[in-house]
């Protein structure tokens, strides 16, 4: 019985909504109101399958995901088990402030049926040479639950806690735009300010990742649901700062906010951002703003009126060298 690790490539789109699929206990039916009752896969549309755990649970999806990741920097590993693919793992190199360069480790799975042989720790062991031979720093991983099976694989490989998370919301009252700001488009080419600005709060995922999914993103306009995502520029006197607000699928009076601030983060020019992010939000229908971020922006959050409504999972790191 052996592991090996390779490249994924687009024959193996099939065999990987296999290994996520293997996952779900009871598919559902979902409509914008949100979800509705169980179902057989097949009567499922491609977006319902999405709905369950993203692109990985419909083989169009993910082609279309695929056409998306170079874009994103996704590395697709793969690893077979005697000749048959069972698990990925998706990685990524970043450079990015506040936390310097290293290799991310994205989605994981392995299949349901091969769990426990040495699968997933195959994958990272790769991931790890490809890290040493980049020479860069760490890797981070954000594991699904610290004291689940992902963070005890993590662990388990090396990984050790490095920063807290934390989900934070405040809510709006129709505040106005302060009148020596303004708001811009942007450039829907603009590379991502990773090296300039921080990511102060929409730790969903790296800057790089966030910034390519939202603010560039290359996804055509669904039009399946009536929900408002869109992003701006806020230009003050001397600074530019980038947002991308979200309204929650079957909760339209709720968004998620993602904010990029120029590095280190100036907390009076935030307090008249963040009211701009507000006044927009508010626009949308928004009455409540969500965020996460990390145990360093959290209290600059606070200043800015948000309040901790629970801690996330930590984000673990190994340093390579
Ligand atoms: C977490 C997951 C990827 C582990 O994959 P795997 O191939 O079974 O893991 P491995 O066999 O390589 O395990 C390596 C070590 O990790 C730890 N480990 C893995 N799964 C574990 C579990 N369910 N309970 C306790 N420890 C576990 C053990 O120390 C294990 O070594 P051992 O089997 O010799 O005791 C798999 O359970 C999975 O796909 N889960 C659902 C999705 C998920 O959580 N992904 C991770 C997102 S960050």
């Amino acid at each position: 019985m052996s592991v090996k690790v390779r490249l994924g490539t687009r024959n193996d789109i099939d065999a990987l909504v296999d290994v996520e699929c293997s996952d779900v206990e009871t598919w559902y039916h979902f409509s914008s109101k949100g979800r509705g009752d169980p179902a057989v896969y097949d009567e499922l549309s491609p977006w319902e399958r999405t709905m369950h755990g993203g692109p990985w649970m419909d083989a169009a999806a993910l082609a279309q995901y695929w056409d998306d990741m170079k874009r994103l920097g996704i590395t697709p590993l793969v690893a077979e088990f005697n000749g048959k693919v069972v698990g990925h793992l998706d990685i990524i190199f970043s450079d990015e402030l506040p936390l310097g360069r290293f290799l991310y480790l994205d989605v994981l799975t392995v299949h349901k049926a091969y769990r426990r042989r040495g699968v997933a720790r195959a994958l990272i062991k790769e991931a790890e040479g490809l890290a040493r031979r980049r020479k860069v720093g760490f890797m981070l991983v954000e594991p699904q639950e610290y004291e689940g099976p992902s963070g005890l694989l993590y662990r388990s490989c090396g990984f050790e806690k490095a920063f807290d998370t934390y989900h934070l919301e405040a809510s709006i009252n129709r505040p106005e735009v302060p009148s020596e700001l303004r708001l811009a488009s942007i450039p829907k080419l603009l590379r991502p300010p990773l090296k300039t600005h921080t990511m102060v709060c929409g730790w969903y995922n790296i800057s790089a990742k966030m910034w390519y999914y939202s603010v560039n993103s290359n996804l055509e306009p669904s039009h399946t649901l009536l929900h408002h995502r869109l992003a701006l520029a806020v230009l003050t006197d001397i600074s530019t700062h980038f947002f991308h607000l979200e309204q929650e699928l079957f909760n339209r009076s709720t968004g998620t906010l993602c904010l990029w601030t120029p590095a280190p983060p100036n907390q009076k020019a935030l307090r008249d951002v963040f009211q701009t992010v507000k006044a927009v939000a508010s626009w949308l229908g928004i009455e409540t703003l969500k965020t996460r971020t990390i145990e360093r922006y959290v209290a600059t959050l606070k200043k800015a009126g948000f309040i901790i409504k629970s801690r996330g999972e930590p984000y673990l790191t190994k340093n390579i060298g």
